[in-house]
């Protein structure tokens, strides 16, 4: 993401990432980056080393699969965002969870662990612009468009993990759940014994692609609500017919792969197999061979036979780090074009160094705090997507 995107609403990390705002860790007066030691101090590393050993139990460091290698090697668990999610809610006995990975997943281990312990993200500008997509003022509007429509009654809302903890809330309040990329087809499963339709957010995507490809539902079932259109753009007689309402966002690293890097690498590499995420575009989870979660790629390139040929289309700092961990397989990246996560990339080892020894010293920095009320909320459709069968 190096550009604002026309009509979406970004928070205040994400402006301040796009260096559109003033700073608000100086506004409110957190001293993070007048102390940030330079990425070329040779000390860093074994700085972090110390820090972490001086904390010692108490301290949890979680890494997303998502993050730079430098971050990962400091990482006590690695996983995708449902694994981290579990993880932090299985460490009760950790005064401070610093968590390696972006806005939205800090929030959910917020929510899922005890007000006495201390979740910190790294740098407060390692939002994301999917969950930047959809403002709780937004899905109030939706909501508002479906009772409008007569069909709220028989909508079940599920939000992808890649949300904010208000839209989690919503969710909550609405009888809905959460969903990972690993358990979206549970999620959708459960939603539907419950309800007529779903209202998926904020990843049209992957709610596109579980759907139709798990669930079995016609790309006509699907019908997408646009939130900066009157009604969604959308009529009451379309609401009532479809299925799956989708919500129009996406992801700016998965969004981005095309049909036509997945035609291009069969030429480049022969016998290639083509493993992508859900969250690419239907057009391009149609044309691959292999279409999973991030644990998925993980486990299929650990199981696949050496000489094997892989081109992978998820983030970068994953495909490079599985490239390294096979070396006698064959492993690319889709698509030249498509870069790091920009906002995953910001939590590098300085702010690593920075936060660990802000803890060392006494002082918690980058708090990530949800609100008692959201909190509770969030928690009870973070607590129904655990318990998915
Ligand atoms: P998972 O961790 O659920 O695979 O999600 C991918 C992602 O984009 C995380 O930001
Ligand atoms: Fe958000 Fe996509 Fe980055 Fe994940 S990879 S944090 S969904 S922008």
């Amino acid at each position: 993401m190096t550009e604002l995107m026309p009509g979406v609403e970004h928070t205040p990390l994400a402006l301040l990432m796009l260096g559109r705002q003033n700073d608000p860790l100086s506004e409110r007066g957190v001293d993070c980056p007048g102390d940030l030691p330079p990425a070329s101090d040779p000390t860093l590393v074994e700085r972090a080393r110390e820090a972490k050993a001086t904390l010692g139990k108490d301290l949890f460091v979680l890494g997303h699969h998502y993050q730079r290698d430098e971050v990962i090697a400091y990482a006590d668990v690695t996983g995708d965002s449902f694994r981290l999610a579990q993880q932090a809610a299985a460490r009760p006995e950790a005064p401070y969870l610093v968590f390696c990975g972006v806005h939205f997943m800090a929030e959910s281990a917020d929510i899922l662990t005890a007000d006495n312990q201390a979740v910190v993200l790294p740098d407060l500008a390692a939002g994301c612009s999917m969950a930047d997509m959809a403002s709780f003022e937004q899905i109030e509007d939706c909501w508002d468009v479906l009772t409008d429509a007569g069909v709220a009654d028989v909508t079940v809302p599920v939000s992808y993990m890649n949300s904010t903890a208000a839209i989690k809330g919503f969710t909550g309040r609405h009888g809905g759940t959460i969903c990972t990329s690993s358990n979206a087809e549970r999620a959708l499963e459960w939603a539907f014994a419950k309800g007529d339709k779903v209202l998926f957010t904020p990843d049209q995507h992957l709610g596109r692609n579980t759907a139709v490809r798990e669930l079995g539902l016609s790309l006509d079932d699907c019908v997408v609500f646009d939130p900066r259109k009157e009604s969604g753009g959308l009529t009451g007689q379309q609401l009532r017919d479809a299925k799956m309402l989708l919500w129009k966002g996406h992801c700016s690293v998965h969004g981005r792969f095309s049909k036509e890097s997945v035609d291009d690498v069969r030429v480049r590499v022969p016998g290639v197999t083509v493993l992508v995420h859900p969250e690419c575009k239907n057009e391009v989870v149609e044309a691959a061979d292999l279409v999973g979660s991030t644990d998925y790629i993980i486990k299929t390139l650990e199981a696949a036979p050496a000489g094997s040929s892989w081109a992978v289309a998820t983030e970068l700092n994953l495909v490079r780090r599985l490239a390294n961990a096979h070396p006698d397989k064959t492993v690319v990246f889709l698509d030249k074009t498509v870069c790091f996560c920009s906002t995953m990339n910001r939590i590098d080892l300085p702010h690593l160094v920075w936060s660990l020894e802000e803890l060392v010293a006494g002082r918690v920095p980058n708090r990530i705090t949800v609100d008692p009320d959201t909190a509770h909320h969030a928690r009870v459709a973070l607590a129904q997507m655990l318990a998915l069968p």
